[in-house]
């Protein structure tokens, strides 16, 4: 990114609270970066301490922040619990956020299910942000102008939703969950930008590109075969997060809302995810499935 583009961004970003799920490694972790260094105070979520405290030094180092403007908060997005807890303690030690980017996210090779008895990819990368999300809502309402990025896939293109067994309890295949958990954060953030008309906060979600970062690598088999293989053609983590930082920080998108960007511009995303129906269906079942109710 060049000094000029920053110096632009940086403008509208400067001490605005940006909240980053997956904050310790990958994409999220240069969004950290890139934001802390238009001088935005980046709160990084990351579910293991060490792990996070590390990054954390390295975000406040690679980025020139000051040490009080890169914050580190735990939770584990395979426990609505926890990202209770997290949405509490954010909610307890600031009063407004101005950005939040759902960005942590996995691919598994067998099926699990968490503690609240869901598909575990299902859980982590979508439900659980639809959780944070609407817990935030209010802040990110009272904090106006502001902004959602969800960071999402073109995996999502070959993604269904089958409401009679979203879970996936049979059939289950490490790409249909991923596909399916990155369809139904598009959906989300369809359905989310029209709730939100007229509040002065945006969404939108990014595909990120091929970016060799540790997703998948940690899966057995073939997945993890193929990403270590498309390690040398793939992105570097530093040019993955470019669209989540530009929709984060860019005035040219501050009044875009409800679109799927990829390197910084706005595409199609597949047919399915335009269903409106289905968008609606999707947000009253994970209401349920998250404990919330519509106000
Ligand atoms: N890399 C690509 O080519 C690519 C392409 C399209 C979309 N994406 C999306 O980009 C996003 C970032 O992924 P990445 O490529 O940067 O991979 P990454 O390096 O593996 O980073 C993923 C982040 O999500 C966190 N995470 C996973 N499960 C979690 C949980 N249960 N609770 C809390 N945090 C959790 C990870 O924490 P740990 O470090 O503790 O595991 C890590 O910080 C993901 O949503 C991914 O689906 C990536």
């Amino acid at each position: 990114m060049s000094g000029s583009e920053i110096l632009g961004e940086s403008q509208w970003i400067q001490g605005k609270v940006c909240l980053i799920t997956g904050g310790n490694s990958g994409i999220g972790k240069f969004t950290a970066i890139g934001l802390a260094r238009m001088g935005a105070i980046a709160v990084m979520v990351s579910r293991d301490r060490a792990k996070g405290e590390a990054a954390r030094d390295e975000i406040i180092r690679s980025s020139g922040a000051k040490s009080e403007s890169v914050e580190l908060m735990i939770a584990d997005l395979t426990s609505l619990d926890s990202v209770r807890r997290l949405a509490s303690d954010f909610l307890q030690t600031h009063s407004s956020l101005h950005v939040l980017v759902n960005n942590a996210g996995l691919i598994l090779a067998k099926r699990t299910v968490t503690k609240d008895g869901l598909e575990t990819t299902f859980e982590t990368n979508y439900l659980s942000h639809f959780l944070l999300t609407n817990l935030l809502l209010e802040t990110l309402k009272s904090s106006a102008p502001s902004r959602i990025i969800n960071v999402t896939s073109d995996a999502h293109l070959s993604g269904h939703l089958d409401f009679e067994d979203l879970q996936l309890s049979s059939g289950y295949g490490a790409m249909k969950a991923y596909s399916r958990s990155k369809l139904s954060q598009i959906l989300f953030t369809y359905e989310l930008a029209k709730r939100l008309k007229g509040t002065g906060v945006t969404v939108n979600c990014v595909h990120p590109g091929v970016v060799a970062t540790n997703w998948g690598r940690k899966s057995a088999g073939l997945l993890s075969f193929a990403v270590k293989f498309a390690g040398p053609f793939s992105l570097s983590s530093e040019k993955g997060a470019d669209t989540s930082v530009y929709l984060a920080s860019s005035p040219e998108v501050a009044s875009v809302t409800g679109a799927y960007f990829t390197k910084r511009k706005q595409v199609r995303s597949s047919r399915e995810s335009y269903d409106e129906a289905e968008a609606q269906r999707l947000w009253q079942v994970s209401m349920k499935l998250a404990g919330l109710s519509d106000s």
